[in-house]
């Protein structure tokens, strides 16, 4: 079953947004220390360097934003409006950390304007992840990181089907369980320089990729489907930008082949 539909859940962004309306007051201390060891290894595969831009998706209550170099200029977003004023309580006045309200799925910088673009525990909350990514990678710099920290569909059999069983439920709860990264980073033009297991259990993953340069190597969109068009969107983010207004589809309609590579 793994590896060829991205995800069997569909997920409504209002129940998302309810859900982080009504929990951002007790939000760290239920997914605080759990999930922390996690961002740290996240911060630490950012790898950044001071002067470096960037932008965190769905930063919610600013859970990392004590973790980033004072050097970096950093722009949190994230819809919930609730999460972001419990992140501006969290992040003292004279840090360089801008915090707005946005969408994922439309983010309204212009293209590449960051060096590092990162979202943690948000690739399974968000309606759309094929369209988030893609978004984060448009917005990211020729050559610059694009880093996920999540729970992906397992490649064990036994935990895979059970992640595809329980997501519509968990769905209902505002999360998709089943998310498969491979698919995810094919639909996205993206391909993974790095995954490893982080937290305990290790059922969560980092992934880094690079945001290819304009006339760089081939996408893993472009390795499964040699004949097709994948270099071409990868390289033209304003253009792709455009066919996916026109493309936006839900995704569990999405069901794609399976390429085969493992991470
Ligand atoms: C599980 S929380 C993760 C928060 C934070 N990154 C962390 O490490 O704790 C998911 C966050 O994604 C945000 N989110 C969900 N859908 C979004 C969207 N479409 N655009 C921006 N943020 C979104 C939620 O509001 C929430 O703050």
């Amino acid at each position: 079953m793994a590896g060829t539909v991205l995800s069997v859940a569909a997920l409504d962004h209002r129940v998302v947004d309810r859900c982080y309306a009504t929990f951002a007051s007790v939000y760290d201390r239920v997914c605080g220390d759990v999930l922390q060891a996690g961002r740290h290894e996240a911060i630490r595969e950012l790898n950044l360097e001071g002067g470096e831009d960037v932008l965190e998706v769905g930063i919610g209550t600013g859970l990392t934003a004590s973790l980033y170099p004072g050097t970096c200029r950093v722009t949190g977003i994230d819809a919930s409006a609730a999460m972001l004023r419990e992140a501006a309580s969290h992040i003292g006045p004279g840090r360089n950390i801008e915090l707005m309200r946005m969408d994922a799925h439309h983010l309204t910088f212009p293209s590449e304007s960051f060096d590092v673009v990162y979202a943690a525990y948000v690739m399974s909350v968000v309606a759309d992840p094929v369209v988030a990514l893609r978004e984060m990678r448009r917005v990211c710099r020729a050559g610059g990181r694009i880093v996920l920290l999540n729970h992906f569909l397992s490649h064990a059999p036994l935990a895979s089907r059970f992640e595809r069983l329980i997501s519509p439920l968990t769905a209902r709860i505002g999360f998709r369980s089943d998310v498969d990264l491979h698919l995810l980073l094919e639909h996205a033009g993206l391909h993974a320089v790095s995954i490893r297991k982080v937290n305990r259990p290790r059922i969560w993953s980092l992934v880094r990729c690079q945001r290819e340069a304009s006339h760089g190597g081939k996408s893993l969109v472009a390795a499964c489907h040699p004949q097709g068009d994948a270099d071409d969107h990868a390289q033209h983010g304003e253009k792709e930008r455009k066919e996916l207004e026109d493309e936006h589809r839900p995704v569990s309609s999405l069901h794609v082949g399976h390429c085969g590579q493992e991470g």
